[in-house]
C-alpha cells in the first residue's frame, strides 16, 4: 500500500509530506505548551525572581565552607567558574531564567529548535538506512520520547522502536560538587521527578503508547551496561557527570555508524560536559560537536558521505 505521509524512492529516501510536518509542528508546539505557557522570552516575573532569590540564600547557606573557600582562589577551569557562578556570584535573573527552562508546564524541557534537530536527525538515519533504534536517556515527562514515536508514526516506520531509560524517580545524588550545587538548586522546583505511570499516560494521550515504546524503568547504573541492541539515536539527558558517562559507556558502542548521539546539556555548568569531553578524549572521537540550539550539541559517529551519483 503506498504511504500517504512519507514518500519512499527506492534509496530509501524519507520524505515528511506537508500533513506529516503539520503534525509533527502541532506535536512539538504541544508537547512543549506553547499555547498556554508564558513565552520563553518574555520578562522574569516577581514571584520568579523571588524563589530564585530564596533558592540561591538555601544554596549558598548548605555550601558555605565551599562558597567561602572559592571566594579565596582564582577560578580556572570551567568548573570552578561555574561553581562560582553559582555559589559566589549567583546571578537571581539567570538563576530564574534556568528555573523557568527547567520546571515547565510542559511534557519537556526541550525548546523547538532542539525537537526540530531531533525530527532532522531520525529523517537522516532512516534516508541513510542506519540500523537500530532510538533511545533517550533521562526522559521526564516522556516530551522528546513522544516526539520521537511521532516522527516514527509520522513516517510510517514500524521497524523502530524508541527506548525511554529514566529512574522515573528523579536524579540521582550526583557525585560531584558542581552537580550536587546544581541538583541542590533543582531541588526548588522538584529534581524532575516523574513517576513511569505518568509517562505511560503522557504517551497514550497523545495515542503513542504501544509496543514500539519501550521502557526501562531504574538507575542507568542498573540498567544501561549490558543493554546490547543498535541504536541509531542516541539522546543523552542525564544531566550529571556520572548519569552521562554511564550512558556513553554503556550504549556508545551500540550506535551504529552514522548513528546520531544527543547531548542535552553540553554545558560547563552540567557534569554531562565534563563527561562527554573525557569521554571523547579517551575514545579519540573526532566527529565535530555541533551546537544545536542552548545546551544541545550532537555529533555522528563514524559518518562517511555515500559520493553523489555523477
Ligand atoms: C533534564 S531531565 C530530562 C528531560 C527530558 N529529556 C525532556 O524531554 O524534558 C533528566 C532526567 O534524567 C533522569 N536521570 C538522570 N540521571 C539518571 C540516572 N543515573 N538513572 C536514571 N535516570 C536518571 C532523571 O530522572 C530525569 O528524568
Amino acid at each position: 500500500m503506498p504511504s500517504t505521509n512519507a514518500s519512499r524512492s527506492p534509496a530509501g529516501n524519507f520524505e515528511l509530506t506537508p500533513l506529516a510536518n503539520r503534525y509533527l509542528s502541532l506535536l512539538s508546539d504541544t508537547l512543549r505548551n506553547r499555547f498556554y505557557r508564558e513565552p520563553p522570552e518574555s520578562p522574569l516575573s516577581g514571584p520568579e525572581l523571588e524563589r530564585a532569590r530564596n533558592a540561591i540564600e538555601a544554596v549558598v547557606r548548605e555550601f558555605a565552607e565551599e562558597s567561602e573557600r572559592l571566594r579565596s582562589v582564582p577560578a580556572i577551569t570551567a568548573e570552578e567558574m561555574s561553581l562560582r557562578a553559582l555559589l559566589v556570584d549567583p546571578d537571581e535573573a539567570i538563576i530564574a531564567g534556568f528555573f523557568r527552562a527547567n520546571s515547565p508546564t510542559a511534557y519537556t524541557v526541550l525548546d523547538a529548535e532542539a525537537l526540530e534537530n531531533l525530527k532532522d536527525c531520525i529523517v537522516s538515519v532512516l534516508r541513510d538506512n542506519v540500523p537500530g533504534d532510538l533511545m533517550e536517556c533521562g526522559v521526564f515527562r516522556g516530551g522528546a520520547a513522544i516526539y520521537m514515536r511521532g516522527v516514527l508514526a509520522a513516517l510510517e516506520v514500524e521497524d523502530r522502536k524508541v527506548w525511554l531509560a529514566d529512574s522515573f524517580q528523579g536524579l540521582p545524588q550526583p557525585e560531584r560538587l558542581l552537580d550536587s550545587v546544581v541538583h541542590a538548586y533543582l531541588k526548588a522546583i522538584g529534581s524532575f521527578i516523574v513517576g513511569f505511570y505518568e509517562v505511560m499516560a503522557a504517551c497514550s494521550a497523545f495515542d503513542l503508547l504501544d509496543d514500539k515504546m519501550e521502557f526501562l524503568p531504574g538507575w542507568f547504573d542498573d540498567t544501561l551496561p549490558g543493554l546490547s541492541h543498535p541504536l541509531a539515536v542516541l539522546r543523552c539527558d542525564g544531566d550529571w557527570y556520572g548519569s552521562t558517562l554511564t550512558i556513553l559507556e554503556s550504549l556508545y558502542d551500540q550506535v551504529s555508524p552514522g548513528g546520531f548521539v544527543i547531548i542535552d546539556d553540553y554545558n560547563p555548568v552540567f557534569g554531562a560536559y565534563q563527561a562527554v569531553n573525557e569521554f571523547r578524549a579517551q575514545k579519540d572521537i573526532q566527529a565535530p560537536i555541533i551546537p544545536v540550539a542552548g545546551n544541545v550539541h550532537y555529533w555522528r559517529k563514524d559518518y562517511v558521505e555515500e559520493p553523489k551519483p555523477g
